[in-house]
C-alpha cells in the first residue's frame, strides 16, 4: 500500500507552505513551538552533569548499559545519541550503527552480529537502529520474509531476557514523529549540503510507506514490550524536548551514586509513553 503526498516534491527547493505549517503539530503533537533555547540549554546542562555522574558510577561498579534507538527515518535518533554522548568518555560510551548485513552475516543467527557489540564492564552501547530492523525496515522494504519477521517477534523477548538476566541494563526507545515533520526533515536534508548524507534511497522509499511502517511499529511494540525489556515511546517533533525526555527517562530508571532526582526533573507525560499506552 502506498500513501499519496499532495504537493510534495523533494527536489523542489521550496517546501509547500502547508507542510511547513503543519509539521510541528503533525501526529497530534501537543506543542506549537520548540522549547526555547535558554530553557533547553539549562535543562540539558543539568542532565549532562547527571550523565557524567552516572559515568563515574559505571566506572566504579562496572555496570553495563544498552540503549536501543528506534523510529522512522528522521525521527531524531542520531541527534539524540550525539547529545547523550556529548560529554562522555568515548572509550566507554559507544555507538553501534551497523550497516546492512553482508552475505556471510545473512546466513548467521539473526542476533549474532549484535551480540558482538554488547557492552563489557563499565560500557554504555547506544544502538542507532538495532535487531528491530527485522520488525521494521526489513519487513516493510521486503528485505526479509514474513516468516522471518514472525520468528523474530517470537525470539526478541527471549534474546532480551538473556541480556537482562546477565545484569545488563537494557532500554528500548521508539522516537515518534508526525508525517509532515518527516517530510520537512527529509526536505531539509535534501537541500542542506551538510545534511544530505543523511538521506538514503531507503528514506525516499519510506516516504510512500508511512502506514506500512505504522502497522509494523504497532505489531513490534505489542509483541516485544515485556516486563524485562519495555518500550518507551518519546514524541520528537520538537527535538529539544525529545532529547531531554529520553535522557531523563534513562536516568530516572537507574540507581547511581550521586543521583539527583530533582536535577533530572519531571518527565513530560504528554510526550513520553509506556509502549502499550501509546498504542491504545
Ligand atoms: P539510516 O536511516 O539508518 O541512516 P538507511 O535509511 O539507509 O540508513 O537504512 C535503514 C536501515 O535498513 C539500516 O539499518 C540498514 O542497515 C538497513 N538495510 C538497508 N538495506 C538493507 C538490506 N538490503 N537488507 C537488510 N537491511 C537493510
Ligand atoms: P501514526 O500515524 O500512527 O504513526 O501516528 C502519528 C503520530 O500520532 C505519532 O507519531 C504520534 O506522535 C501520535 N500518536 C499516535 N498514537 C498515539 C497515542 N496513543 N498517544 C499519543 N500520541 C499518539
Ligand atoms: C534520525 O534522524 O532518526 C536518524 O538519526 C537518521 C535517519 O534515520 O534518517
Amino acid at each position: 500500500m502506498t500513501d499519496p503526498i499532495d504537493g510534495f516534491d523533494i527536489e523542489n527547493p521550496e517546501l509547500p507552505k502547508a507542510i511547513k505549517k503543519r509539521a510541528m503539530a503533525s501526529g497530534g503533537y501537543p506543542y506549537d513551538d520548540k522549547l526555547d533555547r535558554d530553557s533547553y540549554e539549562a535543562r540539558m546542562y543539568a542532565l549532562q552533569k547527571q550523565l557524567v555522574t552516572l559515568q563515574a558510577h559505571l566506572a566504579a561498579s562496572g555496570e553495563r548499559i544498552m540503549i536501543v534507538f528506534e523510529g522512522r527515518d528522521a525521527a531524531g535518533k542520531g541527534g539524540t545519541i550525539k547529545r547523550y554522548l556529548e560529554n562522555l568518555n568515548p572509550r566507554y560510551s559507544i555507538i553501534a550503527a551497523l550497516p546492512k548485513p553482508n552475505d556471510r552475516e545473512r546466513t548467521q543467527w539473526y542476533f549474532q552480529r549484535y551480540v558482538d557489540w554488547m557492552p563489557a564492564a563499565t560500557e554504555t552501547v547506544l544502538f542507532d537502529r538495532s535487531w528491530y530492523n527485522r520488525a521494521g525496515v526489513e519487513k516493510v522494504m521486503g528485505f526479509c520474509t514474513p516468516k522471518q519477521t514472525e520468528h523474530f517477534l517470537e525470539e526478541a523477548p527471549e534474546f532480551e531476557k538473556r541480556i537482562t538476566k546477565d545484569g545488563i541494563h537494557l532500554f528500548k526507545f521508539w522516537l515518534s514523529i508526525g508525517r509532515e515533520m518527516q517530510l520537512k526533515r527529509f526536505h531539509d536534508r535534501r537541500h542542506d549540503p551538510l545534511k544530505v548524507w543523511k538521506l538514503s534511497p531507503i528514506d525516499l522509499e519510506a516516504l510512500t510507506r508511512w502506514s506500512d511502517y505504522t502497522e509494523a511499529r504497532d505489531a513490534m511494540i505489542e509483541r516485544t514490550h515485556t516486563e524485562h525489556a519495555p518500550w518507551t515511546v518519546v514524541r520528537t517533533n520538537d527535538k529539544r524536548r525529545g532529547r531531554i525526555t529520553l535522557i531523563q527517562s534513562v536516568l530516572h530508571r537507574l540507581d547511581y551514586a550521586g543521583k539527583d532526582t530533582e536535577a533530572i526533573g519531571e518527565i513530560d507525560a504528554s510526550i513520553c509513553f509506556d509502549g502499550p499506552n501509546f498504542l491504545s
